[in-house]
């Protein structure tokens, strides 16, 4: 089988990691979170959201952090805007790169973004058309790929189906989120199969939440099946407002330890990411969900 020789990371930790936190994360962590990750050897960091701060109060200082973050030459910062409003916000705060984010479940579309699915796609052309003229890439989200928490199963066609709506309206890659980490590789093979005949592989990302245990062997099917773009989050923090109970994405260090030992490249320094995965865990106490960072912390106690 062959395996891609490099994968491109997206770090989700600052934005989806840090918007379920109950306690306000302060503007200075998150500005020397992004920092952090920067200096790790990360490309894209997904820097926050430009969404309703009455939906997700930890976003609310969006605009804050762009100004304050220091942007490294060759480093993406994109964030998430659900709207015009979002998108217009984000362009005055200097954003080279945004995502919209649909879903392939009516009800976690209406959970989570109080729309349609259908209303939803309507309300990222006037974004899209926005970010042409201001030469702003647009990256597209779909959740629920491998199961809604509302729902529970979502059939592969209606992934397919929104992800190539995204594709066609402009969005240079599309995310496919299993936002609640009922996904298994077997699962996450025949979505990718029916979203393939659909969208090209090579620009599909996969973003899985790792509720099940499950986010690794996804992404080991997803790179058997040529996807090379992942979304991890620094010591697995996250978990979706929107989604009571799923936990955080895939932590990147363990996805980057694996591709490591796979030989594939990813630019990103794994010591580097632990340290900073124990620094955030100390900042927000919370427990670190990075099997790597565990261990690698116990190795460096017992030496
Ligand atoms: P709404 O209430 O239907 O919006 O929310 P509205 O257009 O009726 O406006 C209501 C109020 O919100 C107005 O203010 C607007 O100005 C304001 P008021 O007059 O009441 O003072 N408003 C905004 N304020 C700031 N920024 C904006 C904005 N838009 C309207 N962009 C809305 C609709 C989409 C805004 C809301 O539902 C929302 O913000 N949802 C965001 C939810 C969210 O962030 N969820 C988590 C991210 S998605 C995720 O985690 C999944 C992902 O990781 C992939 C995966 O794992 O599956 C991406
Ligand atoms: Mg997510």
């Amino acid at each position: 089988m062959n395996l891609p020789q490099r994968v491109r990371i997206v770090e989700v930790g600052p934005r989806d990691g840090l918007q379920n936190e109950k306690k306000l994360v302060s503007t200075d962590t998150k500005v020397e979170l992004i920092a952090r990750l920067g200096a790790a050897g990360l490309k894209a960091i997904e820097a926050t959201a430009f969404v309703s701060p009455k939906w997700v109060p930890q976003m609310g200082d969006n605009a804050e952090v762009m100004a304050r973050i220091v942007r490294l030459p060759g480093v993406d910062y994109p964030v998430l805007t659900p709207n015009l409003k979002g998108f217009e916000a984000a362009l005055a705060a200097g954003v080279e790169e945004v995502a919209v984010f649909a879903a392939a479940s009516e009800s976690f579309s209406r959970k989570n973004i109080n729309c349609s699915v259908a209303e939803s796609l309507e309300r990222f052309v006037p974004v899209l058309e926005a970010a042409r003229a201001a030469d702003v890439r647009v990256r597209g989200y779909v959740s629920c790929v491998l199961g809604c928490p509302y729902e529970g199963e979502v059939a592969p066609e209606a992934v397919a189906d929104v992800a190539a709506k995204l594709y066609e309206m402009g969005c240079y890659e599309v995310s496919l989120g299993d936002t609640i980490g009922t996904g298994t590789p077997g699962k996450t093979r025949r979505m990718l199969d029916a979203v393939a005949r659909r969208v090209p592989t090579d620009k599909l990302a996969g973003h899985y939440h790792d509720t099940y245990g499950q986010a690794l062997a996804n992404i080991y099917a997803s790179l058997e099946a040529g996807v090379a773009t992942f979304d991890t989050s620094i010591a697995g923090l996250g978990g979706c407002p929107y989604a009571v109970g799923a936990s955080g994405n895939v932590a990147t260090e363990d996805v980057v330890y694996m591709l490591d030992g796979l030989g594939i490249e990813t630019g990103i320094q794994l010591d580097a990411l632990v340290d900073t995965a124990w620094w955030i865990c100390g900042e927000i106490g919370r427990a670190c969900g990075s099997k790597v960072s565990l261990a690698r912390r116990g190795c460096a106690a017992a030496a």
